[in-house]
């Protein structure tokens, strides 16, 4: 199934989807999942969120939950 991808990130085309490879491939802040994609924030709107799907990322690690796994898989 093909899901629509929410932009994370406007000012460097960074979806969900892109977020989450980062995250799942070790990114652990905000400045990792754009470093991950070799690329660094300009207006800085997006940032709050990043971080809040870092902290997600983070607690679902923590619980060993597989949902970055399945949102990856899901594309
Ligand atoms: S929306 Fe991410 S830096 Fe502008």
């Amino acid at each position: 199934m093909t899901g629509t991808r929410m932009y994370v990130c406007i000012c460097n085309a960074l979806n969900d989807r892109k977020v989450a490879i980062a995250l799942n491939s070790g990114a652990e802040t905000v400045s990792d999942v754009f470093r991950h994609h070799g690329c660094s924030p300009r207006c800085g709107s997006c940032v709050e969120h990043m971080r809040d799907k870092v902290s997600v990322a983070s607690q679902s690690q923590a619980e060993a939950t597989p949902a970055l796994e399945l949102a990856i898989a899901a594309d």
